[in-house]
């Protein structure tokens, strides 16, 4: 991963005397050539720490806060500054302009859920160049959400293949098929197109987004839809105890880039699933909070929790996100689908 040396500044006073203005159409390849070892005081051993803790480029300089870069790369708090104003620096070509987001706001797709109300909530249904995260006990329903938006990734991507990370043990293709036929789909071509990988321990769990990733950018894929399910159930089995926290959340952090990375580059929907614990200490209000803390939380744009409401129906919180009033709705899991109450 070590990344060439250029230095763009060189490259413009050589550019100078052109006079009429040259628009940057450059392909963004090019600015990833600043890589980590351009930055002031930035060693080898550095880069291999921060790329240990997911800092794998200068953009994740750019937006980090001195604190974190002296807890993960040991670096004084003036030499993290240091790091963080020229990666600031170096970032300012690439900045878009609104006009152009709202263009790529416009290849945003919704994958819909056949609930009317989940739909209502989620604008339209779950979008692409987006993680969305759901989070709630035992049985509300992730993993049927994420069986769901795996077969109905079709209807808007007829012939892309959905990945799906399976760490429980409970993708289960029986599902793939009611739901398929509930949607009135061939089930033969959903199921061919669903890749299952079962992952079996956190760095298993990482190596097979980072596959995904190679088989996005190098191979052209056609991949649309990620599912993680479960996002943090390794995570925490494998750190356990206050002492890990610090350790487990570098990891996180780590994998929850490479997901960003997926769907805001590719265009990908991503949808996580993360268990919850119970807070003993909150005696007032919903004491379950969602695993994996604001790492999770803040690398996702929409965060959906959910939980078993009255006669068997699940009900949808919409906790937060980025252009949406939060809201909740009702639904039933069915054989066939997700109904409406
Ligand atoms: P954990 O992974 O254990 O945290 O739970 P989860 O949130 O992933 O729950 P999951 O999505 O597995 O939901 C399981 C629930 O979905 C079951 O308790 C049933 O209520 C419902 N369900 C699963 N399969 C069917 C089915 O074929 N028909 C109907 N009607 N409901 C189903
Ligand atoms: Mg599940």
């Amino acid at each position: 991963m070590k990344q060439v040396l250029v230095e763009p500044k060189e490259v413009k006073k050589e550019k100078m005397e052109e006079p009429k203005e040259v628009k940057v159409e450059e392909p963004k390849e090019d600015q990833k050539e600043v890589g980590l070892s351009d930055l002031p005081g930035v060693g080898a051993a550095t880069i291999d720490k921060l790329q240990e803790s997911g800092y794998t480029g200068v953009m994740s300089i750019a937006v980090a806060t001195p604190g974190e870069l002296v807890e993960v790369a040991g670096v004084t708090e003036s030499a993290a500054r240091k790091m963080i104003n020229a990666a600031r620096d170096s970032m300012s070509m690439g900045f878009e302009s609104g006009a152009d987001l709202l263009i790529k706001r416009q290849t945003v797709k919704k994958i819909t859920t056949g609930s009317k109300a989940f739909d209502e909530l989620m604008s339209g249904g779950f979008e692409t160049a987006a993680i969305t995260e759901c989070y709630g006990e035992f049985g509300s329903g992730k993993t049927q959400v994420g069986h769901l938006l795996a077969v109905n990734a079709q209807k808007v991507f007829p012939g892309s293949t959905v990945v799906y990370v399976d760490t429980e043990n409970t993708f289960r293709p029986e599902r793939i098929i009611e739901f398929a036929k509930g949607a009135g789909m061939d089930s033969n071509k959903v199921l061919a197109n669903i890749k299952v990988a079962r992952a079996y321990n956190t760095d298993h769990q990482m190596l097979m987004t980072e596959k995904v990733e190679d088989l996005v950018s190098k191979e052209g894929a056609n991949i649309k839809v990620l599912i993680i399910d479960s996002l943090t159930a390794h995570f925490r089995a494998e750190f356990i105890g206050r002492g890990t926290l610090a350790e487990r959340q570098q990891k996180l952090n780590k994998h929850m880039h490479t997901l960003l990375k997926l769907a805001d580059t590719h265009n990908l929907c991503v949808y996580v699933t993360n268990q919850v614990m119970s807070k003993p200490d909150v005696f007032f209000g919903d004491p379950t909070q969602a695993i994996g803390g604001h790492i999770v939380a803040h690398a996702s744009t929409f965060r959906l929790y959910l939980r078993k409401g009255k006669k068997g129906s699940r009900v949808a919180k919409l906790v937060d996100a980025p252009n949406l009033p939060d809201g909740e709705c009702n639904f039933f899991v069915t054989t066939e689908g997700l109904k409406d109450v």
